[in-house]
């Protein structure tokens, strides 16, 4: 019988978690692994009638119905490519195969013409939530057009979290590599956010000589603000554990190097290549860098040692926090702006924030702000001006304790940048001009210039 709904294929984590999701909706869906043990381990745990898992990828793929509907949630890379080799003899014309990975979007484009060329629809789709939220309804962002919305829009309605207003967060983004770009975007946002919140733990820390379980209740506070997120919801849940065998806060004996896998790297190289300062995304991913040079950084610390005084500062942190994710936020949103102007996207940025409300890492109540500033075309230095004396005391105070803040100098730096009209780049222009004779213009007169600067 040909009538599962959906297929899945890759059950690690995600990919079990997402058929769970789908079947516990009565959405009939078929399972696929490689290593076919992983596939007995979900049916002899959670198979059911809506669940069915196939030993060969040809049985799976006639369980289906037509069109089919084929979701990869296998390692991103040169996987997605063989499995699309391994599928191919066995679809049919117009068949859809998704692919729910973190793959680069420029992967994606290619995919979506070969695929094109077999006669199949490839479609590149952000998933973001982890391992909860593909289970219970994750935030979707599928490079899906208006035109194929249709044979979609049921069964991903359903499997999709809910934002402020309860609608589902998924809608069709566009065609090619626009879901897999958003998403991108939404990680590079993430790790900005992430290097934010360990930046206040750090001076508190260190300054304020607070512990994990006194600092979690900084956190806590902006939990029960308009500036509400799921990142410092579980930096407070991180903060309180306790470390089972020692009885200390398990985040005191966690190594201080943080890993990546590379889409706030992509997000940066993408800003870089667009010429959008994305600033607090580039120091976050640069901050995980330094963060791998433990042994570099304990040789000089011994050399530069520190203390740190508590300089009575007092500062409202529910202003630093919002400052800071919106300007991370902001920054996004300008790559995606140019994204979409660059590839004919059409993005539609209101629509963006209404899905990030739900299911995924950078959820934050903050969303629903942004979102009516985009519908009312408001200026987003406006939603933040009223924090920047805030900052400038933290900023001051990490400054005399010489504490690094590399995400919160950015966004504050980016502020001063944004709203200051005279930059002095003039002078840069000069010296390029000297130098290399790059020509500059001029505030006086039209036309471009060069200066003879050996002439006296
Ligand atoms: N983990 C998260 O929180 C998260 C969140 C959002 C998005 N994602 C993305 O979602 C995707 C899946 O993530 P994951 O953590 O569940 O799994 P993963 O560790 O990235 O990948 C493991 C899965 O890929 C399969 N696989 C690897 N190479 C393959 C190949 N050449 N042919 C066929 N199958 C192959 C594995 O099959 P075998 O069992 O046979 O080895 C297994 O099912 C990734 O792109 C990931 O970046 C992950």
């Amino acid at each position: 019988m040909s009538d599962n709904q959906i297929g899945i294929i890759g059950l690690a984590v995600m990919g079990a978690n997402l058929a769970r999701n789908f079947a516990s909706r009565n959405i009939k869906t078929a399972v696929y692994n490689r290593t076919f043990q992983r596939t007995e381990e979900l049916i002899n745990n959670h198979g059911n009638e809506f669940l069915n898992g196939y030993e060969k990828i040809e049985d799976f793929v006639n369980s289906l119905a037509k069109p089919r509907k084929i979701i990869l949630m296998v390692k991103a890379g040169a996987a997605i490519d063989q499995v699309i080799e391994e599928l191919k003899p066995f679809l049919s014309e117009g068949d859809y195969v998704i692919d729910g990975g973190n793959s680069f979007y420029e992967d994606t484009e290619k995919r979506v013409k070969k695929c094109k060329e077999y006669g199949l629809n490839f479609i590149g789709m952000g998933i973001s939530g982890g391992e909860e939220g593909a289970l219970k309804g994750p935030s979707l962002m599928p490079g899906i057009t208006k035109e194929d919305w249709p044979k979609f829009e049921n069964i991903l309605d359903q499997i999709a979290a809910k934002d402020f207003q309860g609608q589902a967060c998924v809608t069709p983004l566009g065609y090619g590599g626009v879901g897999h770009y958003v998403k991108m975007v939404h990680n590079g946002i993430e790790y900005a956010i992430m290097q934010m919140i360990a930046e206040i733990y750090d001076y508190h820390r260190k300054v304020k000589g607070l512990d994990a379980g006194q600092i979690a209740e900084i956190f806590e506070k902006i939990n029960q603000s308009e500036n509400q997120s799921f990142l410092s919801e579980i930096t407070v849940q991180v903060l309180r554990r306790k470390d089972i065998e020692s009885g200390k806060f398990l985040v005191d004996l966690i190594l201080d190097r943080a890993s990546q896998k590379g889409t706030g790297g992509w997000t940066s190289i993408e800003a870089i290549k667009n010429g959008i300062p994305t600033t607090t995304i580039m120091e976050a991913t640069m901050s995980r860098s330094l963060s791998f040079l433990k042994n570099e950084r304990n040789n000089f610390s011994k050399i530069i040692g520190r203390t740190f005084n508590d300089d009575e500062a007092s500062v409202d942190w529910n202003q630093i926090y919002r400052f800071g994710s919106s300007i991370a936020f902001i920054q996004g949103f300008e790559l995606l702006k140019e994204a979409s102007k660059e590839h004919n996207w059409d993005l539609d940025f209101v629509e963006v924030c209404r899905i990030w409300q739900g299911g995924c890492i950078i959820r934050t109540k903050m969303l629903i702000e942004l979102q009516e500033m985009f519908k009312k075309g408001q200026k987003w230095v406006e939603l933040i001006q009223n924090n920047l004396e805030e900052v400038k005391k933290f900023i001051l105070s990490s400054t005399q304790n010489e504490i690094a803040l590399p995400a919160f100098s950015a966004a504050y730096n980016y502020f001063l940048s944004m709203t200051d009209k005279d930059h002095p780049a003039n002078l840069i222009q000069g010296l390029r001009d000297y130098f290399g004779a790059h020509t500059f213009e001029r505030i006086d007169k039209e036309g471009i210039f060069h200066e003879n600067w050996l002439n006296e």
